[in-house]
């Protein structure tokens, strides 16, 4: 058994030491194997200008993931973390998800669906879905609107995910938390989803976010989750072998009786 979690916080934008110091503190509390934090966590979502991400976006590895893989070789952690990124050589910018554990830095994932002025300000990613073997877990990555993408989740699940780690700042009321949990079940894996609370305004922009971070199990239930508003650390014990049973009933294992061929998408 391993013990998984999500938390859920309101950071502070463009207080990215403020946000890690938050986050630290946070986490000399946790006891837990792997732990997901929400999506661009250390600098806030609501950018209102190309300038201002590159300014609070940074290199991977670089001052943030070297601040927090100190934590996460002292605590023996995983942890996943929405970040913004700054390709030194390109200056793009990209909505990326980090993965550091015992051992540090151990991947990036750049976020390939970007939502509503993400469009604006960040570069999509371009690298095929990955599965990450911890030696507890077998984990993939997706950050927030990436879920609406039944493909991206399938991908990372025929490759062995067993847990899909979700960074998010979820916007639409109840929407985020119901796909996720029709992911984990139409995928039978485990699905964290670790969501920020809080509203942001900043030059007449306002984005509400809709926290109820979760955790959801292959079959279904709801192991853990927070409420819409407010700081929160839910961590669940799960075996993750656990996802590697397909099967829906005695006669019936989802992966066994895809019948992609009929598919036809590209
Ligand atoms: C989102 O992708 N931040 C909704």
């Amino acid at each position: 058994m391993i013990k998984i979690g999500f938390y859920q916080f309101c950071p502070t934008f463009g207080e990215v030491r403020a946000n890690l110091h938050k986050i630290a503190e946070a986490l000399e509390k946790i006891e837990a194997e792997i732990l997901v934090l929400p999506e661009l966590c250390t600098t806030g979502y609501l950018f209102t200008s190309p300038d201002e991400v590159s300014e609070l976006s940074e290199p991977i590895p670089g001052p943030t993931t070297h601040f927090l893989e100190k934590i996460t070789r002292r605590k023996n952690l995983w942890l996943v973390l929405g970040m913004a990124e700054r390709d030194e050589i390109s200056k793009r910018c990209y909505n990326s998800a980090v993965l550091i554990g015992p051992d540090g830095l151990k991947a990036v994932y750049r976020k390939p669906h970007l939502f509503l002025e993400e469009k604006l300000y960040f570069t999509p990613g371009n690298t095929p879905f990955r599965v990450y073997d911890l030696g507890i877990a077998k984990i993939g990555m997706l950050v927030c609107y990436d879920h609406f993408f039944p493909e991206a989740a399938r991908a990372l699940a025929l490759q062995g995910a067993q847990i899909i780690c979700h960074p998010s700042n979820l916007v639409l009321p109840g929407r985020g938390q119901q796909l996720t949990h029709v992911r984990a079940i139409e995928n039978r894996i485990f699905w964290v989803l670790a969501n920020r609370y809080g509203t942001e305004e900043r030059e007449g922009k306002k984005l509400t976010y809709t926290g109820a971070s979760q955790i959801v199990a292959p079959n279904g239930e709801l192991l853990a989750q927070a409420e819409p508003d407010g700081e929160s650390v839910q961590i669940v014990k799960i075996s993750s072998a656990q996802a590697d049973d397909k099967r829906v009933t005695a006669m019936n294992d989802l992966f066994q009786d895809r019948r992609p061929e009929l598919y036809n998408i590209a």
